[in-house]
C-alpha cells in the first residue's frame, strides 16, 4: 500500500503562519497540473477520511465577508448508485422515450469515479458581498479541491453536465432555495497515460494597461 501524504491539521485562529514560502514542487505541480479524462476514472479513490481531510483544505479559500458561500455534497460507496438511480429517474421524467442505453448512462454517471464531491454555490441575495463574489468564491473550493486531490495522489476532474443545472435533481440531493452546485469532482485513480491539451497561449491572454504603442 502506498502511504499518500496528508494535509497537517487545520490551524487555529491567530496562529501564526507561513503562507509565503517557496516551493519549486508546487510550481512544478501547478505548471503541469491536468484534469483526468472521465473514462479513465478508476479505483482507489480518497477514503472516507481523505476526503474529509481534502475538503478541509478546500474550505480555505479566499470568502468575502467570511460567509463560506460554499458547502460539499460528498458520494462515495453504494451511494453513487443511489444517486444514479434518482438521477435516471428525473432523466426519465424529462426524456419519457429514453433508450435503455441513455438509461443506463444516467444511472452510472455517478459510479464512473469512486468517490463524486458535490460543490454547492451557497450564495446570498442582496448582501453587501455581491452573488458575484460568493459564486467565485465556490469556484476556488472547486479547484482547490481538485489540486489538493492531486497532492494526495489522487486524479480529480471538476464536471457539471446537466445534473449540475437541474433544480428537482438539486432538490433531490438535499440543496436549497439560492443553492445549486458549482460543479462535482470527480476523484479516484487515473488509467492508463494522460497527456497535455491543446492550451490558449499566456501572451494572447496578457495585457497591460497603459496599452503599448
Ligand atoms: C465549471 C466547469 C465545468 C466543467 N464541466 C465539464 C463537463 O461537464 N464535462 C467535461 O468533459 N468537462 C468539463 N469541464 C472541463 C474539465 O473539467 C477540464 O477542465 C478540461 O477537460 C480541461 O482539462 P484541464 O483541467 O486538464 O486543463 C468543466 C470545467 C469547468 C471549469
Amino acid at each position: 500500500m502506498t502511504t499518500r501524504p496528508t494535509p497537517p491539521a487545520p490551524p487555529e485562529f491567530g496562529d501564526l503562519l507561513q503562507p509565503h514560502r517557496e516551493s519549486a514542487a508546487f510550481l512544478e505541480f501547478l505548471a503541469l497540473r491536468r484534469s483526468t479524462k472521465i473514462a479513465q476514472f478508476t479505483e482507489p479513490g480518497p477514503s472516507p477520511e481523505e476526503v474529509d481531510a481534502l475538503l478541509t483544505v478546500a474550505a480555505r479559500v479566499p470568502d468575502h465577508g467570511k460567509l463560506a458561500p460554499w458547502r460539499f455534497v460528498v458520494f462515495e460507496g453504494e451511494a453513487r448508485e443511489l444517486a444514479g438511480r434518482v438521477i435516471e429517474k428525473i432523466a426519465r421524467e424529462r426524456n419519457p422515450d429514453m433508450k435503455p442505453e441513455q438509461a443506463e448512462t444516467e444511472r452510472n454517471r455517478f459510479l464512473r469515479a469512486p468517490v463524486v464531491v458535490g460543490v454547492v454555490s451557497h450564495a446570498i441575495d442582496n448582501h453587501k458581498i455581491p452573488v458575484w463574489e460568493q459564486i467565485l468564491s465556490a469556484g476556488a473550493a472547486c479547484q482547490t479541491l481538485l489540486l489538493a486531490a492531486q497532492a494526495m495522489g489522487y486524479a480529480g476532474a471538476w464536471i457539471t453536465e446537466w445534473c449540475a443545472y437541474d433544480n428537482q435533481l438539486a432538490g433531490a440531493f438535499g440543496l436549497g432555495p439560492g443553492e445549486r452546485f458549482a460543479g462535482f469532482i470527480f476523484l479516484g485513480s487515473a488509467a492508463g497515460e494522460t497527456r497535455e491539451r491543446d492550451r490558449p497561449r499566456p501572451p494572447d491572454l496578457i495585457a497591460r494597461w497603459p496599452p503599448q504603442k
